[in-house]
């Protein structure tokens, strides 16, 4: 069989990495295509360095746009890259807008699609990734998801329970792997930062990012915060873009640095007192780290890092906010339960189904 997968953005890399080795594994033909929605060398030539992912057998080079276009162009350059190609399956990751388009396009030529981490919801739709989470998996011919809430949403949603398996988050796959690198990485890191206890941020998502009314009361909060303990904030380049000017202003407790490679940043994450974050992906790794972290979002597809992770949604009450971030300077810790097959092993059960 051939399978053909397709990443674009940073958080496709870590989770389509095992899947590629555990195929690779089983000696199956593989096919690797990356839109480029993500170029920047930080934002992905280092992940595929330190993630030991095989050079791109195809490059789309789309680059950023509006979400029309660049969802349009991911859809025409991919369309003669798989007619050409010819997988029997194509693996599609995460809710990005490479994810939704090559879901697309695949459907409309009748080529099956395997979506991996499928069946998360925030229930939020101004939210772009939740409309490519929707679409995508009315698409999917084999459905992957991480924990059981992934299944009762799509059977809620009409999706035959044939096509849905679960089989845990890919991720800690990643995170299992690398963990002991990240490990050995962490002095020399601790000793250019120059710092004992520290809170690690990041910041990226539109609603927190685009509008002046939310983003600069938050810089301003962060700011407050790291004259308590400093906060290490490797800044996304959407978020760079729009607020150069703001970010040199703050004090120099909040250091803001360039975007971290994965290693670095699985360090930080592990040695953290606390993070505060609006991404998806972190609040499942602070989860299974057992670091605090404190989501400033009203809602989480994620809700299992809430029920038996150490993940509290903060939204924008900044007194909560306070509250938490105090409470882990002091050493208080929410207890993270285990969650059922986040265990390092999800690759291995996807490559099984998909060689049946
Ligand atoms: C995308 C994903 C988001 C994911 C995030 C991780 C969608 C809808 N969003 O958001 O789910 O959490 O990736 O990073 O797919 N830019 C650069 N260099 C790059 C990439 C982006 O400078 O390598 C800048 C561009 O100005 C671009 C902006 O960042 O317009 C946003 O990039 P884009 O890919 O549209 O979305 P992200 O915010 O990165």
């Amino acid at each position: 069989m051939k399978f053909l997968h397709v990443v674009g953005a940073r958080p496709n890399f870590m989770k389509a990495a095992p899947v590629y080795r555990a195929l690779a594994g089983r000696g199956q033909e593989q096919v690797l295509v990356h839109t480029g929605q993500h170029y920047d060398a930080l934002m992905s030539e280092v992940f595929f360095k330190t993630l030991e992912i095989p050079n791109p057998d195809e490059s789309l080079n789309v680059g950023s746009a509006s979400h029309a276009q660049q969802t349009a162009a991911i859809m025409s350059s991919f369309e003669p890259v798989v007619l050409a190609r010819r997988p029997d399956v194509v693996l599609v990751y995460g809710d990005v807008n490479s994810t939704v388009a090559a879901a697309l396009v695949c459907a409309k030529l009748g080529i099956r699609v395997a979506h991996v981490e499928a069946g998360l919801r925030s229930f939020d739709r101004t939210m772009p990734e939740e409309i490519n989470r929707l679409v995508t998996d009315q698409l999917s011919d084999i459905l992957f998801t991480p924990s059981v809430d992934g299944n009762e949403n799509l059977a809620r949603e009409g999706i035959q329970k044939e096509k849905v398996f679960l089989v845990g988050n890919v991720m800690i796959d990643t995170l299992i792997r690398f963990l002991p690198m990240a490990d050995e990485m962490y002095a020399k890191l601790q000793s250019e930062l120059a710092m004992d206890s520290f809170g690690l941020v990041t910041l990226h998502r539109p609603s927190n990012v685009d509008d002046e009314a939310v983003f600069l009361p938050m810089l301003g909060l962060l700011d407050e915060l790291s004259r308590e303990m400093p906060l290490i904030f490797p800044v996304h380049p959407r978020t760079r873009q729009k607020w150069a000017a703001q970010l040199e202003l703050c004090n120099p407790n909040l250091r803001t640095i360039e975007p971290l490679g994965y290693l670095e940043f699985l360090a930080l994450q592990k040695n953290a007192r606390v993070v505060i974050t609006d991404s998806g992906g972190i609040q499942e790794e602070t989860t299974y780290l057992g670091t605090p972290c404190l989501t400033l979002r009203e809602n989480t597809e994620r809700p299992i890092t809430v029920t038996l992770g150490t993940n509290v949604l903060i939204g924008r009450d900044w007194g909560l906010l306070r509250k938490h971030f105090r409470e882990a300077l002091n050493g208080g810790r929410k207890r993270a339960g285990c969650i059922p097959l986040w265990d390092g092993n999800t690759s291995e059960r996807i490559a099984e189904i998909l060689g049946r």
